[in-house]
């Protein structure tokens, strides 16, 4: 076994089923190991990575905080950047505020505390999540997420949520009473196994939201900042939240969370009611500043959408060629699953093998979350050692 993977078990806690590569630098949409060979990256440090490696414009946005010797202030005070990020999102979102933290956790944490606030006047209190999602492992993040793998050994949960089927109405309106004061959503959820809600569901949602006084809280961590084609997810189905949360691609690879709120929510939280000591730091919002220009530019996010069309119909030609092993492509944009019928782990080691990087979803989907500055040849390369790999299986 490799030197440094042998020390890193004797005292890493064993939290992570880890693959046996050690990276040490990267270039563009590839990962360098520690015997300098190239890995194509589908994974993006999931779903982070937006701009790839050794990005020349986040290096210099954080030499300059780094040349200044300030990393960090705390949020007794102003700093230059916050300002500045906190309006690219804004703009782009067509939403009033941000609240800076440094996880998605953290960013669902921070809304299901703005979501009791809210209700707590009437006393409302419950929270309407749905079977499948993922938001996060702390413990209001972990109760909200519909999956019972993540539950299991950590009882008791956080009181008051209540879970519907996704993409089913008529389940949300069944578990919706007078104590609700919430639903919390992915517009398309990730780790449940990319699956994309559909816009009757999200329009129903939105429906209910405002017929019962709820806040809408779409989790676009993962989703969110461009990997759909637009800034933000919810702009795909034309749906707006009360609430937006935020991280992974936000700081670009330095962690950076953030919840949005619309105008219905911008008045909850008072000073003293929720705070981050790291939330928005100087070297998190500078770097973030960068990925948010590049929301900001339309060429960039066409690219995005042309790239991600172009890995569905590759997926598609795998489906139709190996029909035994491969059942079906969903997705939005870079965020795209490959369901099949064979295991998942057996393809992303053969790929690993072939140095391209990707990434699980649930039990039976192999996922594909590349920088969004993939090339076209880049996913051609990739979708010939899928086949190869698929081939071999
Ligand atoms: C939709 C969604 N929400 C929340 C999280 C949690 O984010 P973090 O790991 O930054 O706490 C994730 C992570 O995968 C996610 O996909």
């Amino acid at each position: 076994m490799n030197k440094q993977i042998e020390d890193s078990k004797k005292v890493i806690l064993n939290t992570y089923t880890k693959f046996p590569v050690v990276f040490e630098s990267g270039e563009g949409n590839y990962l360098i190991d520690s015997n300098g060979d190239k890995y194509l990256d589908f994974v993006a440090g999931i779903a982070v990575n937006a701009l790839g490696y050794n990005n020349p414009e986040i290096k210099e946005a954080i030499e300059n905080v780094v040349n200044k010797g300030v990393f960090h202030t705390s949020n007794l005070y102003w700093h230059p950047y916050e300002a500045e990020a906190a309006t690219k999102l804004t703009n782009l979102s067509g939403m009033e505020k941000a609240f800076y933290c440094n996880s998605g956790a953290e960013a669902n944490e921070a809304a299901l505390k703005l979501a009791r606030k809210f209700g707590s006047k009437d006393n409302r209190y419950k929270i309407i999540s749905m079977n499948h999602s993922f938001h996060g492992r702390t413990y209001g993040a972990v109760s909200a997420t519909g999956q019972d793998k993540y539950h299991k050994n950590f009882f008791p949960l956080l009181n008051g949520i209540v879970y519907a089927d996704y993409n089913d109405l008529e389940s949300v309106e069944k578990v919706l009473d007078d104590k609700c004061c919430a639903i919390i959503v992915e517009p398309l959820q990730g780790e449940g196994g990319i699956i994309p809600a559909t816009k009757e569901f999200l329009e129903g949602l939105r429906k209910l939201a405002d017929k019962n006084n709820l806040l809408l809280i779409f989790d676009e961590v993962q989703c969110g900042m461009g990997r759909c084609g637009k800034p933000f997810c919810f702009q795909v189905y034309d749906i707006k939240p009360d609430v937006l949360t935020l991280a992974k691609a936000l700081g670009g690879g330095i962690p950076c969370g953030s919840m949005v709120v619309g105008k219905k929510a911008d008045n909850i939280f008072e000073p003293g009611d929720h705070a981050s000591t790291f939330g928005g730091n100087l070297v998190a919002l500078s770097a973030s500043t960068v990925v948010l220009s590049k929301l900001e530019n339309k060429d960039f996010l066409k690219n995005v959408e042309e790239k991600g069309k172009q890995l569905t119909i590759g997926l598609q030609k795998l489906i139709e060629k190996y029909p035994d092993k491969l059942t079906s492509t969903r997705g939005l944009g870079l965020m795209q699953g490959l369901v099949v019928k064979c295991n998942p782990i057996d393809i992303i080691n053969g790929c690993l093998e072939n140095k391209l990087l990707v990434v699980r979803a649930a039990s039976d989907v192999v996922r594909f979350v590349p920088p969004l500055t993939i090339k076209e040849e880049e996913i051609d390369l990739m979708l010939k050692i899928l086949d190869k790999v698929i081939a071999s299986i």
